[in-house]
């Protein structure tokens, strides 16, 4: 099932709508050992799915064999025919499922028609690396709007910015590979028109092989950013308030998302197929998601160098201890100079 995950996360980014799942065919000799034979991922929406393409690469050899697969498969006719079937006229002796769909299409009846033709199914191995893998999938279908994850880097002081012009990186090297590589992973890449005034963000992936663009989505009410700026490109998102004149945007080429509040232009996203958000900043649109408990996913970098006077991360107004939030599910990383802490406020939907 690791290598089924492996296999899912070249997917990461390129299948929205779809879920990134990966598949492996194992002629077992004994139940501890055993050859692959085949390895396939959903590459993207309307491309085969992670079965089709290991059975594929099986050859003739998938009879009698076990398919590991990260995602229940499914039963349904999609834009392809169902997994289900396929993995059943292949001959497979047993399936090794990592999460069961949560698409009510799906939802228990892949397994259930691998079981009623013969197939000994086993459900749950690897399932939480699995889920995590298919936020941004479970998210739209259970919840209707993208897995939202919050990334910013501050100093040891808590300062994301300094006041005065001459705006540097906070983080080093090492914090700033990581993040492309999820520019990488994540299906969009969104700020606030501050920080797209301020900073001009190309909001690109740079250094990752084989790397691509996030979709821009940049947070403007009134549709006053210059359509110009670096972060337009095909496929950029302008979320703006519905009365706006986003006409410059529009003759430009740019998507314009109207919505009247934070949680309508989240599912207008879903809409454009956007499965999960990497919010870049800044601290006035971070605290307005966190306001309106659209973050799921904090990731943060804390870099040993101290600003004074600066922008905090959140203007969030103040609360008492007792209502502070916690996340779950932390990670604790050092990067170079940096520490990575990152963690969960909201679980990812399962069913
Ligand atoms: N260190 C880091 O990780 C990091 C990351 C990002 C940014 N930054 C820094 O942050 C600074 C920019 O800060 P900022 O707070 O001005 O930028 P921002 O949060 O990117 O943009 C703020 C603007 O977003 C717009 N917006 C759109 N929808 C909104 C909503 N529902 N709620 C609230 N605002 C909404 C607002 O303008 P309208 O009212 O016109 O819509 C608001 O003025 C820059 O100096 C940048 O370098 C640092």
């Amino acid at each position: 099932m690791t290598l089924a995950l492996e296999q899912a996360a070249r997917g990461l980014g390129r299948t929205a709508p779809n879920p990134p799942v990966g598949c492996v065919i194992v002629q077992a000799r004994t139940d501890q050992d055993g050859e692959v034979v085949g390895r396939g991922f959903h590459p993207r929406a309307g491309e085969p799915h992670a079965e089709v393409f290991a059975l594929r690469d099986a050859g003739e050899r998938e009879r009698g064999a076990v398919a590991y697969v990260t995602l229940e498969p499914c039963s349904h006719h999609g834009r392809t025919p169902p997994c289900a079937d396929a993995l059943i006229a292949a001959g497979v002796r047993r399936v090794v499922v990592a999460a069961l769909d949560p698409n009510p299409l799906v939802a228990g009846r892949g397994v259930q028609r691998l079981r009623d033709a013969g197939i000994e199914v086993t459900v749950g191995v690897l399932e939480a690396d699995a889920v995590r893998q298919q936020a941004g999938f479970r998210s739209v279908i259970v919840r209707g709007r993208p897995w939202v994850v919050a990334k910013y880097a501050m100093t040891l002081d808590g300062k994301v910015a300094a006041l005065r012009e001459g705006n540097g990186a906070v983080s080093g090297p090492e914090a700033r590979e990581r993040t492309m590589r999820w520019r990488d992973e994540l299906d969009a890449i969104a700020v606030g028109s501050g920080t797209l005034g301020l900073d001009d963000p190309a909001l690109t992936t740079r250094g990752v092989p084989g790397g691509r663009d996030p979709r821009p989505v940049v947070f403007d009410r009134r549709a006053a950013s210059d359509p110009q700026a670096r972060a337009w490109r095909p496929g950029a998102v302008l979320v703006t308030a519905p009365d706006a004149d986003a006409a410059a945007h529009e003759a430009a080429g740019i998507t314009v998302q109207r919505a009247e509040s934070l949680p309508d232009a989240l599912s207008g996203l879903a809409g454009l197929g956007i499965g999960s958000v990497l919010l870049e900043g800044g601290p006035t649109l971070l605290s307005a998601f966190l306001a309106h408990g659209l973050v799921d996913e904090v990731r943060v970098f804390v870099s040993p160098k101290l600003l004074g006077a600066g922008l905090s991360p959140l203007t969030a107004p103040a609360r008492p201890m007792y209502e502070v939030q916690a996340l779950h599910e932390v990670t604790v990383e050092p990067l170079g100079q940096d520490v990575l802490i990152s963690g969960l406020l909201h679980d990812i939907p399962r069913v």
